[in-house]
């Protein structure tokens, strides 16, 4: 069976037994929309509750913050400078292009940072022309992916919907951390929609214009990044590729976490365990292993916060390796964007285990002698020194030693001007902005992938083979034949499922076959007969769907074996 082949299955038994489909059908479509029906979105939750199960087994928080944004935290942010795509219109068919991608197609050359000007220019110079129909291309321009609003009546406050979850979590960091009593390092984290006006939205659900992230903020201190948990992971098996086998096309290997760190292809333990996090949650959701790996971003793709990015990426038949969840390590860019815009501190006292002895220089102007030099600005100026950073101190003493004078205010001043005393003080902690490493997860794109990976097409069937407990519907139950008692039995052995928490369906439709076929098809794991036995002996059969074997149990032990095949396995 051709990949195109199995692609075409899949597209086609989403849209037909309700998984998802491209939105707005019935007005022609709208790209880079999807909707879920009603097997995606049990699905869709089920990948969620996992990622939010990760997160809270590592003790983070869950934050709930709105989608749409006023500006200003994205000029913080440095989306509406840095958030944006070069585009480029076709003067004759009118098709926009990212001016990026063309150029670096056609020159071979990277385009990182480069000015629209200078990306028309070599437009011009090169004579690139339109993909599409060969038309001459236009000037570049700078287009920003965030989706633009108005909010309130009067349309003077300018918003976004914002293009990541993080940012509701940073602008409340004053509150979590007060929540989190002030005790590095803490996570916090959120799970809903972000929206971005992408420029080319191919390639179904993986480039979508509006989806679901699932994004952890998790704050440190920037001088511990031991994880005090890595010796529960350090033997977890990473299959990387780093930034040095990219360039040099050396492939990807396969390390213990323990090891990449010491190796030095992972900065820290700090980040090498919510790596094995991610890679473990995304095995819990059902993607297999073989289709994980980890590739670290070359520093042209990081985002403007990033300082460094392993992008987790799960293969797809169709379309290759594919970004689905990216590990950020930010730094303190955003909260000292934040705090630089708001005015709010967003520092957090660090508190010593033993008060500390520190040496600092103290620096005043020696009154006599410059009084009457200052005259009035003596007092101001001996003031302004005194309260300068100690790095600017250290820069005046440095400069003073090499027999420079210094220029303070317009006055020239020279080293016997100065007091210079270094003193010892005790101090009790420092206040520190902290950094943050981030998981994000999108949901989307592994719920396609999850969906791909798990479709078989064999000669007789087509089936979802998808982890069980993943499965939209749990449970179908089926009466043999549509009659008494069998119906009523059934009815009741339904009702009973679901009351424990079973996602049970119950079908009389068609031959038992061609039902045990249909729930296949859906990835049920486990179809529940009620057949003429089942009266005389209060017996059931249970059928796999994936070895399509039977067994049979009695209707009591059925809630507790069904849970035991499809959670504990
Ligand atoms: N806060 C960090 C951040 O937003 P990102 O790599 O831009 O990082 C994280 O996005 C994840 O969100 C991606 O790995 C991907 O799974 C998902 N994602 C991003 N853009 C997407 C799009 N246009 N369509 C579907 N999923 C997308």
């Amino acid at each position: 069976m051709g990949e195109v082949d199995k692609y075409e299955i899949l597209q086609d038994l989403m849209r037909r037994r309700g998984f998802a489909w491209g939105s707005f059908e019935i007005y022609g479509g709208s790209r880079g929309f999807y909707d879920y029906g009603p097997l995606g979105a049990a699905i869709k939750r089920k990948i969620e509750r996992k990622v939010r199960e990760a997160f809270q087994r590592e003790g983070f928080f869950e934050l709930e913050t709105p989608d749409i944004t006023p500006e200003k935290v994205f000029i913080a942010s440095g989306h509406v400078e840095k958030f944006v795509d070069p585009l480029v219109e076709c003067q004759k068919c009118g098709a926009r292009f990212r001016a990026d991608h063309i150029v670096e197609e056609a020159l071979g050359i990277d385009t990182e940072g480069m000015s629209a000007e200078h990306l028309t220019q070599l437009i011009r110079e090169h004579n690139i022309r339109c993909p599409e129909c060969g038309g001459e291309l236009g000037e570049v321009w700078y287009f920003n992916l965030m989706f633009e609003t108005k909010i309130g009546p009067y349309g003077d406050q300018k918003g976004y919907l914002r293009p990541e979850t993080a940012q509701g979590i940073f602008v409340n960091f004053k509150r979590l951390n007060a929540f989190a009593r002030n005790r590095l390092p803490f996570g916090v984290f959120q799970i809903g929609k972000a929206y971005r006006n992408e420029i080319s939205p191919r390639q179904g659900m993986l480039r979508l214009r509006e989806f679901t992230q699932a994004e952890a903020e998790i704050f440190f201190n920037p001088k511990e990044t031991e994880h005090p948990h890595f010796d529960e992971v350090k033997d977890e098996v990473l299959r990387l590729y780093p930034i040095e086998h990219q360039l040099k096309d050396l492939g990807m290997i396969e390390l213990t976490a323990e090891d990449a760190v010491e190796k030095g292809y992972i900065m820290n333990t700090f980040f090498a365990y919510y790596m094995v996090m991610v890679k473990r949650t995304l095995l819990d959701i059902g993607i297999p292993e073989d289709k994980i790996r980890f590739r670290q971003q070359l520093p042209e793709e990081r985002a403007h916060y990033s300082r460094d990015t392993w992008d987790a990426e799960i293969h797809s038949e169709r379309f290759g390796w594919v970004e689905c969840v990216g590990i950020a390590n930010r730094g303190n860019y955003d909260l000292s964007k934040h705090m630089k815009m708001s005015g709010a501190d967003l520092t957090v006292l660090i508190h010593y285990d033993e008060p500390r002895t520190v040496k600092h220089l103290k620096v005043s102007l020696n009154m006599k002698r410059v009084g009457p030099k200052l005259k009035k600005d003596a007092k101001r100026i001996n003031e302004l020194i005194q309260g300068w950073e100690e790095e600017k101190k250290h820069e005046l003493v440095e400069l003073l030693e090499r027999g420079g004078n210094a220029i303070i205010e317009g006055h020239e001043l020279e080293k016997d001007d100065f007091i210079i005393k270094e003193v010892e003080e005790k101090v009790t902690g420092e206040k520190i902005v902290p950094h943050v490493l981030e998981p994000s997860f999108g949901i989307d794109r592994p719920f396609y992938l999850l969906l791909e990976n798990s479709l078989v097409v064999d000669e007789d069937r087509t089936y979802l083979k998808i982890k069980k407990d993943m499965a939209p519907i749990e449970v179908a139950v089926l009466p043999l034949v549509a009659k008494e008692p069998l119906k009523g039995m059934a009815y009741d052995i339904l009702r009973t499922l679901q009351k424990v928490g079973f996602i049970a369906v119950y079908d009389e439709k068609d031959t038992v076959g061609r039902r045990y076929l249909r729930y296949d098809e859906i990835g049920t794991p486990y179809c529940v007969t009620i057949d003429n036995q089942t009266p005389e002996d209060n017996t059931v059969t249970i059928r796999d769907r994936d070895t399509r074997e039977q067994i049979r149990v009695g209707i009591e032990e059925l809630p507790g074996k069904l849970r035991e095949l499809i959670f504990e396995e």
